[in-house]
Order: C-alpha cells, then structure tokens, then sequence
C-alpha cells in the first residue's frame, strides 16, 4: 500500500468510527486537503520579467556574436573594454592579507574606520557626528532597500516620490517594503535636459508634508542631467519649507565634477534641511561591484535622535542580512586611511571620470561626422556614466538585433562602457537605426 492509499484507509476508520482517537477531525481536514494537494507548490509561479538592466547583461553573455557591445549596465571600462581591479585596491588587498587578522562577524552596523570614513567623504565633516546614523550596507541598493524599509517601518504613510525617468529599481526596492511611489517630472519634452519648472511643481504643489522626496545626487541615472547649485539651492528651500524629506541617491561620487564638486546637492539640501537620508555606493568610485559596498545615512536633529534612527536601522539590518561583508569596507577603509594610496585613488578615479568625458564629446563628433543629421551635442553638457540617448525602444531593439549592440529600453546609453576603438563602428549604427 501507498502511503495516500495508508491515509485513505485510516480517514475511512475515521469516518467510521467519529469517536475513534485514531484520528483527529482536524488532522482529517489536512491530511485530505494534502492528499488532493497539487503535486508541486512551485508549478502555478509565473516567471518573472527579466531585470530592466541585469537581464541585459545576461542576454549580452548569451549572445555568440563576437562584435558585441555592452552600453547596458553601468559599468566603467578602460580603453581596452575591460573593467579593471584599480591599482589603489590592488595595493590595499595586498595590505590586508598581510596584516587582516580574522574574517570574524563585522558588527551589524559595520566596519567603524568606514563608517567613519564616509562621514568624510560623504558628508565632508560639515554635519557633526552625533546627528548622523551611518550604516555599512552591501552595496547602493542595499543601503536603498534599508531606507526604504525604515520608511515603510517608522515614516507609515509617506509616499516616495522619484524623478521620471529613475533608475528602474527605485521603484521597485520602495514597493518591495511597500512604500507606494510617485513621480515628479524630471526630463524635458526634447529629452535633452531638465524640465526644472515642472519638477518644482511637483515637488512643491503635490507633494504631501512628511513626503520622501529621491533625488539623485550627481550624474543622474538614467539621464546624466543635473540641477545646477541654484537650482540645488532652490530645491533645498522648497523640500524645507514643505516639511519633506529629502532622500538622495549618491551612486557617483566623482564621476560628474570631481569628488568635492559632486556633493553640491548634498550640501544644498543640508544648508536647508535638518534632516536627510543618503544612501551611497562605492560600486563605480572604487571600481568594487561585485564586493557591495556602500552606506545609509540618516541626518537628525540631535544626538537622541541619531541614537534612535541607528538602533532602528540595526534592527531592520539583523532581521534582513545580519551584518555586512567585511573585504570592500576594509578595501575603502585602507584606502582612505593611507595619504599616498589615497592620493593614488584620487588618480584613478579622475582618469575615469576624464575618460567619459572625452568619449561623450568623441561620441558627439563621430555621429556628426555620419550625416545622421541628429544633434547628439547635448550629450556633451551631461555628467556619469550615462546618457538619454532620445532612440524609441524600436531603434533600441535594431541596434541589438542587428548590430549586437545592447542599451537599456529606455535609450539609456552607458557612456563609460564605449572605447575609441569601436565609436566608428558605434555611430554607424546609431546612425543607420536612426535613418531606417
Ligand atoms: C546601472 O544603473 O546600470 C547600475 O547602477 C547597475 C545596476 O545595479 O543597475
């Protein structure tokens, strides 16, 4: 006999004898509904839509075809399509292994002389340590979906609101802590800049008190468009006088103007505001990716606050990923502690940043020279990896179709995925999805 053929057997005993204490009426009930169950729990799960940007990437592995291009993810590469380990990190990997003496647990809110560092960096000393909580987390996105979660936890009710266009999983990280999302306007009609007006608008006239306003801090993702220091300022007042509170997305920090340069929002909105949260990655700074490594901060009023703000982040980090990964904050954290690898960092962090730079003016002069007669030089006025290209998602498509050339569906371009060697091959493509 089957075991179900047991459990027929013993239910029909039951159903015989109601009194029995064979079996117990509600264990009837489940040991049915078990047996009529269907076989597989997991065989009604739809399939999820691939990542907006990652399922790129997987799409781009699959691809046999050997000209391939990847302007997808947001990912640096150097002259020669490669994406290096920088020789500062290179050089604090060899420091750790010499002197790391265990890869015992950091504690939850993570590694002190980073934490302490990115109070540096990030915030540059100008908001004193006792009103800013800082959290290690395992990348931006982490240190996205830690605030999102304390916003859905302690801020109950306030509505997120992002820029049209953001970067698609904003949206997705408040929904998953269930943060409903709006959006305020960002990107012009032309697609060429910013529609400021509009965006203060929003900010100012639909936002609601309490509110969490995103903005990105520099080089915008998706656009590379940012406000200019008058309009940080203006903004600043606006978030102020509405009693919102400003989030901001610090992925870049280096790659628009310079490292100092690039925190002109972050200290717009401080002037103004006494509280923010910023979420920070050193992803593309340090060239770390894969080794996750960026931070929460939340801004308060005072020292009690701040005490509170990080015990609730402690919380909502041990009941999600117990603490974070040691290597990349230790990586920053050498890095920073030592004047002549710091100043070696600083190098190669402006080369990075000089590099995209000359590609998105190479990129302006080769589509001219094509004839498409489509003016791209506004890319020349954007910062970051990225650009608005302005191709619909139909000139997207061909470009991958038949020129194995791969963006995100938006017209998103990854400025700094480009080299020399291929811009030729590059704008004549662009070029010939745009004439056809
Ligand atoms: C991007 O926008 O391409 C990067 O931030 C990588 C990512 O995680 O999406």
């Amino acid at each position: 006999t089957t075991h179900f053929q047991k459990l027929r057997i013993r239910l029909t005993f039951a159903e015989a004898f109601p009194g029995s204490s064979i079996i117990h009426p509600l264990h009837q009930i489940e040991l049915m509904s078990q047996s009529s169950a269907p076989t597989s729990r997991f065989s009604t799960i739809a399939t999820a839509p691939p990542d907006a940007i990652l399922g790129l990437t997987e799409a781009f592995n699959a691809d046999k075809r050997t000209d391939k291009m990847n302007l997808g993810v947001g990912v640096y590469k150097d002259a020669s399509g490669n994406t290096p380990v920088l020789a500062s990190v290179k050089a604090a990997e060899r420091k750790l292994v010499e002197t790391e003496t265990t890869k015992g647990y950091l504690p939850i809110e993570g590694h002190a002389d980073y934490r302490k560092h990115i109070h540096r960096l990030v915030f540059a000393d100008t908001v004193p340590a006792n009103r800013v909580a800082i959290v290690q987390s395992p990348g931006g996105t982490g240190g996205l979906r830690v605030a999102a979660s304390f916003i859905g936890d302690q801020m109950r009710g306030a509505k997120a609101w992002v820029p049209t266009p953001t970067w698609a999983n904003h949206t997705s990280i408040f929904q998953s802590e269930s943060v409903v999302v709006e959006n305020y306007r960002y990107l012009n009609a032309s697609k060429t800049g910013l529609d400021f007006d509009a965006m203060m608008d929003d900010i100012g006239n639909k936002a609601s008190r309490g509110d969490v306003i995103l903005l990105h801090a520099c080089c915008h993702n998706p656009t590379g468009i940012d406000p200019t220091e008058d309009q940080w300022k203006t903004i600043a007042d606006v978030i102020a006088a509405r009693g919102l509170m400003p989030m901001i997305d610090f992925a870049y920090q280096g790659f628009g103007r310079g490292i100092d340069e690039d925190r002109v929002g972050i200290e717009a909105i401080l002037e103004k505001c006494d509280e923010a949260i910023v979420c920070n990655s050193f992803s593309k700074n340090f060239g770390l990716y894969s080794e996750r490594v960026g931070a929460v901060s939340m801004v308060t009023t005072d020292d009690s606050a701040t005490g509170a703000v990080h015990s609730q982040l402690k919380r909502l980090v041990r009941s999600n990923y117990s603490n974070p990964p040691r290597h990349g904050a230790a990586v920053v954290a050498t890095i920073l502690d030592d004047p002549a690898l710091a100043t070696m960092w600083k190098a190669e962090l402006a080369e990075m940043r000089n590099r995209i730079a000359s590609l998105r003016t190479s990129f302006v002069r080769t589509m001219a020279s094509t004839g498409s007669g489509h003016d791209f030089s506004f890319l020349n006025n954007q910062f970051g990896m990225f650009s608005f290209s302005g191709l619909n998602p139909m000139q997207v498509d061909q470009l991958r179709s038949e020129h194995a050339i791969y963006m995100v569906a938006g017209g998103r371009i990854n400025v700094a995925g480009m080299t020399e060697a291929r811009m030729q091959h590059l704008c004549e493509a662009v070029a010939n999805v745009i004439e056809n």
